[in-house]
Formats: structure tokens, sequence, C-alpha cells
């Protein structure tokens, strides 16, 4: 029988491939960082775990509302309800911090290169797809802390098991919306998603809180 040829399509990237593809080298130097690698140090301390989780308070309050403001209303709602500052927050309150203390902690400058909607979903790339990797962390760090971090992993421990689901969610958001990869919102998301994840790890790499 004879073979049929294979679509089209399949040989052409989607936008969120491309975004994996070429923030890949991005997203290996973040997680070279120190703030990051000690994560999983065996000398780790609790302490050192709470001035991480205030380091990426102070990002996400800083970067978040520029996001969204780059959206339009649809997108905003969206991402405002995907947002994990809230547990962050909580797993804060659960290392005593009060309210006064946490609104004190240093904020992150509001990126500057965020003046489009491409823009912002490719940062948006960035924060979403750290919760994958947050279920590594959150799996090592209740291994090595045992009961004494339950109740301060709601960061990273995001959506469980329905992390990747919720990932996928997004990536349909952004195929459906910007089906070609090779139009120009796509290189646009890529910048913004380089530097976005670029600029996390200058953050991390700041004198801690
Ligand atoms: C030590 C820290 C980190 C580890 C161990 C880690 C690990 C991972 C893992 C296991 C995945 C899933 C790969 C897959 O199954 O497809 C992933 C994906 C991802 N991570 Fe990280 N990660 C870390 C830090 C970060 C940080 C700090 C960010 C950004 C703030 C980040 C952004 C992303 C993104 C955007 C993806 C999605 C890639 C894609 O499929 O398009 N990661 N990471």
């Amino acid at each position: 029988m004879e073979k049929k040829p294979l679509a089209t399509n399949t040989s052409v990237l989607s936008v969120m491939e491309k975004l994996k593809l070429e923030t890949k080298a991005n997203h290996t130097q973040t997680e070279q960082v120190s703030n990051m690698k000690r994560l999983f140090a065996t000398d780790y301390s609790l302490a050192e775990y709470q001035q991480h989780l205030e380091k990426m308070y102070g990002y996400l309050t800083g970067v978040e509302s520029a996001l969204q403001q780059a959206l339009d209303d649809e997108l905003r709602t969206v991402m405002q309800a995907r947002s994990r500052r809230a547990w962050l927050k909580q797993d804060l309150v659960n290392f005593g911090l009060t309210d006064e203390q946490i609104s004190a902690l240093p904020v992150c400058s509001a990126p500057a290169y965020i003046n489009s909607l491409p823009h912002s979903l490719g940062a948006y790339y960035v924060l979403e797809g750290s919760s994958l990797g947050g279920q590594v962390i959150c799996k090592h760090l209740s291994q090595h802390f045992g009961e004494a971090v339950t109740d301060k992993l709601h960061f990273y421990q995001g959506h469980g098991e329905q992390t990747r689901g919720h990932w996928q969610q997004f990536a349909e958001l952004i195929n459906t919306r910007f089906p070609d990869a090779s139009q120009p919102e796509a290189a646009e998301m890529v910048n913004a998603a380089q530097l976005t994840f670029d600029s996390i790890a200058d953050w991390l790499k700041t004198s801690s809180v």
C-alpha cells in the first residue's frame, strides 16, 4: 500500500516548541544560579529556603502586575487566576512572617522590555513553566526537610498531579492565539522569554533579602 505523506505541519514547530528550543540555554543558566542550585544542597537550611521564597515573592510582586497590564481583558482574567503569588505568600505566612513584614520585602523593578501582549505571554511562558521544575523541587524539599516543610510548599507544590494538565492548558492558549511560529509575534515572545529567564537569574544573584 502506498504510504500517505505526513501532514505538512508535523515538521513545523509550534510557538511553544519554538519557545522551549530557543530558551533552553537560558533555562540551564537560571538553574545553575547558586540560589537555585542550593535548593538541592545536602546542607540546605529552612532559613535559606525562607530567604529563597522571599526573593521569589519580590520577583513576582514586581513583575506580575506589569505583565497583566500588557494583556487584553480576556487573557488578564485567565492569567490572574493562574498566579501562584498567593501560595507563595501563604508559605511566607507559615514561616511566621506578618503581612507588614511581607509588604516590606524588597521588590524587583518592573521589566522595561514588556510593552506588548506577545512580550507578556513570552514572560508568562517562563513563570508558568517554572511550575514544572517546581514539582521536582517540591519532591526534593519534602524529602530533605520532612514534616518541617509540609505547610511551606504551596508555591512549589502548585497544582500537584494536575500540574502537567494545567501547563497543557497554557500551551493550548498560546498555540491557539499564535498558530504560526514564523509570525513576528513569536519572535517577540521568545525575546521576552529569554530576557525573563535572565532577569530572574540576575534578581536571584542580588544579595539575599
Ligand atoms: C533548580 C531549578 C529547576 C529545575 C530542577 C527545573 C526543572 C525543570 C523540569 C524537570 C522541567 C520539565 C521538562 C519536561 O518534562 O518537559 C522544566 C521545565 C521548565 N522550566 Fe524549569 N527547572 C528549574 C528552574 C526553573 C526556573 C527558575 C524557571 C523560570 C523561572 C524554569 C522555567 C521552566 C520552563 C519555562 C519550563 C518549560 C519548558 C517547556 O517544556 O517548554 N525552571 N524545568
